[in-house]
């Protein structure tokens, strides 16, 4: 294997994703104290918009300083490199964690036992089946008590629906939980919840009938693990990672993230099993990995915090070919030729400039402008990388220009922002009302600072009594043109001038699909790559 090669097969990219007090803080710490990325536990917890500071957006502010540093988390353990892209835990920042979806190969998605399949949690899902992402699940807190094993299994299977194939299993929960039987490779580990579980403490029990087994469990545990070992066994077969690498089957894993229980296990398997960086599809052609010229594309753009400094940081997950500093690339959109002397790279939390970078990397490019989301960079070809699309926002709003003497710094404004990907930002069809679609209130209140610290824009929003945004296309554009004359109200267009139906509720959304079978609403943007 040559060395280009070699550095792809080397590379694990994912997300850890979960509804907001899963524990997906608590386990991304305790991933980066095994790869020797930190050394003390809390180090993490600074990213995290703590509860009560929802509507401070000063909060928002410095949060978004620290978050540039963890945006990605690259690390190595046991000879793999692991490049752990984060997401924000604030529901209101939800389409960010979509959007970094985009750039990973697999994500672990962590699940509170107590609380089994939240709102959060069905949603990432279905931003992870959109493009058949493997996903390991990771039952956390079994220190308390929840739901019996099996049924939390069968909750997730149904809620989610999709296949779970269970390789840990655990001795009871709560305040009786004895550790996790590893199917994988036939060990016990033992909870002690004072005493962090090392290596030593694997006992390796390859026949569940070991007498060992019932004098470290007891005789009625051990019985109940042999019992559900065999069901287990029984209805699951032997695990097979191609259904798990196509998106199909998840495989599981039950501990307790903040006892350090069943992570070590978890990254053990991630390793072993997770995909490597894989080939993408693109408007054109699927761009293979190991191809010698250079492709990526922007998944995500940081302002930055001083506003004299109107510079931004675009996040670029390589796809293929090798990235080289100072060197010149094709900038799709822009038809333009770029090149980046500081490039960075996120090894173990700090920023460095950096001379190459590989299949699976994301590299911080300083932008003056240039990006938006979804932009391709690459060596002369033109295409853009598919399945990188934008959702449907969930609230809407009407910018009210408070200043009229601001309004070229306030358009100007509205469109950084919104290709930050904030927001977004419709047009009222045929007129000039801007309308902010957003996922979150919180989105708004950052808005209306920035706009105002960094433009000089003094802004109001008015709500808008809409529910969903629906790009619109027809094979016959008679029937959308009759459409858009009996609906003008409700039609806007996107950035990039594609039609949007803005549905004020579901009943009226039903209606117009039921009424208008030559048109078709479409929930995300994706249609017109
Ligand atoms: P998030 O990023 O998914 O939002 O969750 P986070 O890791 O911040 O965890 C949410 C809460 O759950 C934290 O408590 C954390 O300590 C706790 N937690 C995480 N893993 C476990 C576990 O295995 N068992 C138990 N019992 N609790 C767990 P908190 O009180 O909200 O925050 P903190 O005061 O501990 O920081």
């Amino acid at each position: 294997m040559n060395k280009f090669d070699s550095e792809i097969h080397k590379r694990r990219t994912f997300a850890i994703i979960s509804h907001p007090d899963a524990g997906k803080t608590t386990l991304t710490e305790k991933f980066l104290l095994f790869g020797g990325a930190i050394q003390t536990a809390g180090a993490v917890k600074s990213n995290k918009i703590k509860k009560h500071a929802t509507s401070d957006f000063m909060e928002i502010e410095r949060q978004r300083g620290i978050s540039v540093a963890t945006s990605v988390m690259s690390f190595e353990y046991k000879g793999v490199l692991i490049n752990l892209l984060d997401t924000p835990g604030h529901k209101d920042f939800a389409e960010d964690t979509y959007r970094t979806l985009t750039a990973v190969d697999s994500v672990v998605l962590v699940i509170d036992s107590v609380k089994g399949v939240e709102e959060q949690t069905r949603k990432l899902m279905e931003v992870c089946r959109m493009r058949d992402t493997p996903v390991i699940v990771f039952m956390n807190k079994l220190d308390r008590d929840g739901q019996p094993p099996f049924d939390l299994v069968d909750d997730v299977e149904k809620e989610l629906n999709i296949h779970l194939h269970p390789l840990s299993w655990p001795i009871n929960n709560g305040k009786e939980f004895k550790g996790v039987y590893n199917l994988y490779d036939k060990s016990l580990l033992l909870f002690n919840p004072n005493q962090k579980a090392t290596e030593e403490d694997m006992v390796p029990i390859g026949d569940l009938s070991d007498p060992l087994l019932a004098r470290m469990v007891g005789e009625k545990d051990a019985a109940q693990l042999r019992e559900d070992v065999e069901l287990i066994e029984g209805v699951y077969g032997a695990f097979e990672r191609g259904p798990y690498l196509a998106g199909k089957t998840a495989p599981v894993f039950f501990g307790s993230a903040i006892n350090n229980f069943g992570v070590k296990e978890l990254l053990d398997s991630f390793i072993r099993i997770a995909p490597e960086p894989r080939s993408r599809e693109t408007t054109k052609r699927v761009v293979e990995v190991a191809e010698d010229k250079l492709s990526g594309f922007i998944f995500k753009i940081h302002a930055n915090l001083d506003p004299k400094h109107r510079d931004r940081i675009a996040f670029m997950r390589v796809c293929s070919g090798r990235f080289e500093r100072n060197k010149y690339y094709h900038h799709v959109r822009l038809e333009k030729e770029v090149r980046f002397s500081n490039p960075y790279s996120f090894l173990a939390r700090d920023k460095d400039v950096i001379d190459e970078a590989f299949p699976g990397d994301v590299v911080g490019l300083f932008d003056t402008g240039n990006f938006k989301i979804g932009d391709t960079l690459t060596e002369g070809e033109d295409f853009y990388f598919t399945g990188i699309p934008s959702f449907s926002p969930e609230i809407f709003k009407e910018v009210v220009n408070k200043d009229p003497m601001k309004t070229k710094q306030l358009e100007k404004g509205l469109l950084q922002l919104t290709d930050e990907g904030v927001a977004q930002l419709f047009t009222q069809y045929g007129g000039n009302r801007k309308i902010i679609g957003c996922v979150g209130e919180l989105q708004f209140e950052v808005i209306q600072y920035r706009l105002l610290q960094e433009y000089g824009a003094s802004v109001q929003f008015n709500s808008l009594p809409f529910y969903k945004a629906c790009w619109l296309t027809a094979e016959d554009r008679k029937k959308l043109d009759e459409f858009i004359r009996f609906k003008t109200a409700n039609i806007v267009e996107d950035k990039d001038g594609h039609l949007v139906y803005l549905a004020q509720s579901q009943w009226f959304l039903n209606t117009e699909i039921a009424n208008n079978p030559g048109i078709e609403f479409h929930f995300t943007s994706e249609i017109h790559k």
